[in-house]
């Protein structure tokens, strides 16, 4: 049995202004119609060879209409599990893997973040199908992307040996977001991959990883789960026990801990993904994925340029023009304007995080 589990409560902050806290990125419609969220619920359609059970979807309690509305546009049945407050991934899958397994199960869980794109699903289910395997003899499976430039908003997955026929590797060591030097070395060294961000293990692999590297994670988890109440569809975590629960990413807390000759801690393995994978995490990542013209740009809505390249240009309510620009982000919405370089597109961030200590 496996059960797809949906990471869905990041608010995308370097997608601003169109990205915002209450209709973060994974809600929107960014590269068609549909949203990422509702491309990562149907990513599992047609699965063959395991039955999948209907997806835990865990989120920020803000989100939960826009959520509840999109999943039954695409007909998908869920567990919507809400956050009252954000505690980053490692307590959002210790909830779900809580929520997953019981007496009885002890269920295979797969974890997708909601935030990338990923163009060709008979390839990624392959792979998927490869992680089962793995993940049923009780090791920690991650997906490594072929690295191509020295991204520092990635993880890093140091490769080993080939595991018997599964076409997988050992994982040797995990490092979350090195600076640029590092990241620089890595990609020279040829046995790294980026961490995709997706995950497979059972749900009791995690909770005892979990219990060995932050056990205080596992009981504040525990007690929101005990004391969550069902309200319509939703799940809804006990607020003050999941507020005094640690804030850590999946990656930080557990992934970096992981090493080949770590015997506290379940053995890796890196299945390489090659599924046209591409994280949408900043203006330029979003640039890349979509269609461009001629002049390398990419425009939505009423917008008009001249004697430009490679830029994105977005308008939502008034007439964008742009002249003379190369490389640059531009991007209207109804109460704020960015102007960007597409080099500093990690650093929108910053303009979120100033404007969270003005207000
Ligand atoms: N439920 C819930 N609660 N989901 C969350 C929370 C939270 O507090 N915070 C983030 N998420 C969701 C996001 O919506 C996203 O789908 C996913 O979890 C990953 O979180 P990000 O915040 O986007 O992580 P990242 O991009 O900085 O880094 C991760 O992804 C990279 C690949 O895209 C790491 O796993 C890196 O190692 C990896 O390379
Ligand atoms: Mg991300």
């Amino acid at each position: 049995l496996l059960v797809p589990v949906i990471l869905s409560g990041g608010s995308g902050t370097r997608l601003w202004p169109l990205s915002r806290e209450q209709y973060p990125k994974q809600l929107l419609p960014l590269t068609n119609e549909e949203s990422l969220l509702q491309a990562t619920a149907r990513r599992l359609d047609g699965l063959e060879n395991v039955a999948v059970q209907s997806p835990i979807i865990i989120s920020n309690e803000e989100y939960r209409f826009v959520i509840a509305e999109q999943l039954r546009v695409i007909n998908k049945k869920s567990t919507i599990i809400l956050e009252p407050c954000g505690r980053n991934t490692a307590p959002a899958l210790t909830i779900a893997a809580l929520a997953a397994s019981s007496d009885e199960y002890d269920p295979v869980l797969l974890i997708m973040p909601s935030d990338h794109t990923i163009t060709d699903t008979a390839a990624f289910q392959s792979a998927v199908n490869k992680g089962i395997s793995l993940a049923d003899h009780n090791m920690l499976v991650t997906f490594g992307v072929h690295p191509d430039a020295p991204e520092t908003g990635f993880g890093y997955i140091q490769t080993g040996t080939a595991l018997a026929e599964s076409g997988a590797l050992q994982l040797i060591r995990f490092v979350e977001k090195p600076d640029e030097a590092t990241a620089q070395a890595y990609l020279q060294a040829g046995d790294y991959f980026w961490n995709s961000g997706i995950f497979m293990m059972r749900a009791s692999i995690w909770l005892s990883a979990i219990h060995e590297c932050h056990p205080e994670m596992l009981e504040a988890c525990r007690a929101a789960w005990q004391q969550a109440t069902i309200d319509g569809d939703f799940y809804r975590l006990d607020a003050s026990e999941f507020a005094a629960c640690p804030s850590n990413s999946i990656d930080y807390a557990v992934m970096e801990r992981l090493a080949a000759n770590n015997p506290a801690l379940p053995p890796g393995a890196v299945v390489p993904l090659s599924v046209g994978w591409s994280d949408i995490g900043t203006w330029d990542a979003l640039w890349r994925t979509l269609p461009r013209n001629e002049s390398g740009n990419v425009t939505r809505g009423d917008v008009l340029l001249h004697a430009c390249r490679n830029t994105l240009a977005f308008s939502g309510h008034r007439l964008v023009a742009c002249v003379g620009i190369d490389d640059m982000v531009v991007v209207e919405t109804s109460d704020a304007i960015l102007v960007a370089h597409q080099k500093n597109a990690q650093e929108v961030k910053k303009i979120v995080d100033l404007l969270k200590l003005q207000s």
